[in-house]
């Protein structure tokens, strides 16, 4: 339930919306389902598998199954990924707290669609109310990682995952009876096959490695603390369907509307955040609908922080041999000014661009379209061509014990599969080939 905690989060309901309004929408869905199936699976069974195998942390476990010169060195990347995600992550998770704020100061009752998206913008360029939120948010995930409150987040999202889940599907059945919900709906479900093209698949991959927490470290450090009875091709599917599920759920949720409330579904990262509050404004007590779905959705992210923090401050603390305390405390503090900037790149600091972007945009491409694909290429090359076979097979199907029809097909994906499909994928993108 922890790696399904920290798969779903804003990835599922904020990432995967804007990147399939982006990206033509159902053709993007389609290649996202089928990079989820071919690459995002064999991928996360691999990291449980050498997490419960090595037993340690992201940046140790590389190292401890192997003493060559780049693949005992592929932990540091995941680290690095985990701290650029935080950057950017938590800025978005604070926005879940003014969108509650909001809710409870009476802000969302009689306001039109564009009125809507305009205090959004006001809000997220502003200097200073989302920097405090994303302080904020640091300061909760902080004091979780500290070892304040982990059992009351263990308990809480116990129920509360679960319940955010029963309040998308209800939120979805209101989303079909809206007026745009046929002409949402085959957005998000029709392909347009020539919408189909290099970035688009880019995307795509990027989202399901994204989703799905991988090429970072967080699930091999989760899979570290398993028991060896855990069954692994079990637990992979059921983390990888809830969180396939959810995505699919939040696509049905906002599309409807966006083509009811005349939304442009190609805007970016705004797309959720200008949604859902003209969905709230049509419900009977609107107000508290939007107040427990940020809510949830605040509880989501925080479970998915948790899991970013935890591999960044691991390794901070074996590494530079300091107290869990001081680790967490550095980590929080860079982690930090990188979002505060990231926040701020919204806003006054617009005109700072690096490739095209501003920070916060870059941030979000460099680690869901390069990073987490390469670490993932590189986790699957080593564990294919560096691990022995039999050793690995041993491991998913518990000595023995378990019966996992595909564990041969899953070396083979990862063997070859996995690294040529990335390879093209990135080189096709490049321009150097094209497919
Ligand atoms: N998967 C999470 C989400 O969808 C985000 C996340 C948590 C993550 N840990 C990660 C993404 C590690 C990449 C790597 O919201």
């Amino acid at each position: 339930m922890a790696a399904v905690g920290s798969a779903v989060g804003l990835g599922n309901i904020w990432r995967f919306p804007y990147e399939a309004g982006q990206n033509g929408g159902g053709a993007f869905l389609l290649v996202y389902l089928i990079c989820v199936f071919i690459l995002g699976i064999p991928t996360l069974m691999a990291e449980m598998t050498l997490g419960r195998m090595a037993k340690t942390n992201s940046v140790e476990a590389f190292r401890r199954m192997s003493s060559h010169p780049v693949f005992s060195r592929i932990g540091y990347l995941g680290v690095f990924s985990c701290l650029l995600i935080l950057g950017f992550y938590t800025v978005v998770a604070g926005w879940t707290f003014q969108y509650m704020w909001e809710s409870v100061s009476g802000g969302i009752e009689g306001m039109t669609s564009e009125q809507f998206s305009q205090s959004f913008v006001e809000f997220s360029s502003s200097p200073f109310q989302p920097i405090f939120w994303t302080v904020l948010m640091f300061l909760i995930t902080h004091l979780i990682i500290i070892g304040g409150v982990q059992k009351g987040i263990e308990r809480a999202s116990k129920f509360m995952m679960p319940l955010l889940f029963v309040l998308l599907v209800v939120l979805c059945g209101n989303s079909l009876t809206l007026d745009g919900a046929r002409e949402g709906l085959s957005f998000l479900f029709k392909p347009d096959f020539s919408a189909i093209n290099s970035s688009v698949v880019l995307s795509a991959m990027g989202q399901a490695f994204f989703s799905l927490s991988l090429g970072a470290g967080v699930m091999i450090t989760y899979a570290s603390y398993f028991e060896k009875d855990v069954n692994l091709p079990r637990t992979v599917t059921t983390v990888s369907l809830l969180d396939t599920s959810v995505a699919l759920l939040a696509g049905v949720v906002i599309f409807p509307a966006v083509f009811t409330f005349g939304i442009e579904p190609t805007q970016g990262p705004n797309l959720v955040f200008v949604t859902l509050p003209n969905i709230f404004a049509q419900l009977p007590w609107g107000s508290v609908w939007s107040f427990f779905f940020f809510l949830l959705l605040a509880l989501a992210s925080i479970t998915s922080l948790i899991s970013l923090h935890q591999v960044v401050t691991a390794y901070v603390e074996e590494e530079f041999r300091l107290s869990n305390r001081k680790s967490a405390l550095v980590v929080s503090c860079l982690a930090a000014v990188l979002a505060v900037f990231a926040s701020l790149s919204l806003g006054v600091m617009n005109d700072v661009q690096i490739a095209g972007m501003c920070l916060f945009d870059l941030l979000d491409y460099v680690t869901a379209k390069i990073m987490m694909p390469l670490g993932s290429l590189l986790l699957c090359v080593f564990m294919g061509w560096r691990l022995d076979k039999s050793e690995l097979i041993n491991e998913v199907t518990n000595h023995g014990t378990l019966r996992w029809r595909l564990a041969k097909v899953w070396v083979v994906a990862l063997k070859y599969v996995i690294p040529i499909l990335i390879t093209l994928v990135f080189v096709n993108e490049l321009g150097l080939f094209k497919l």
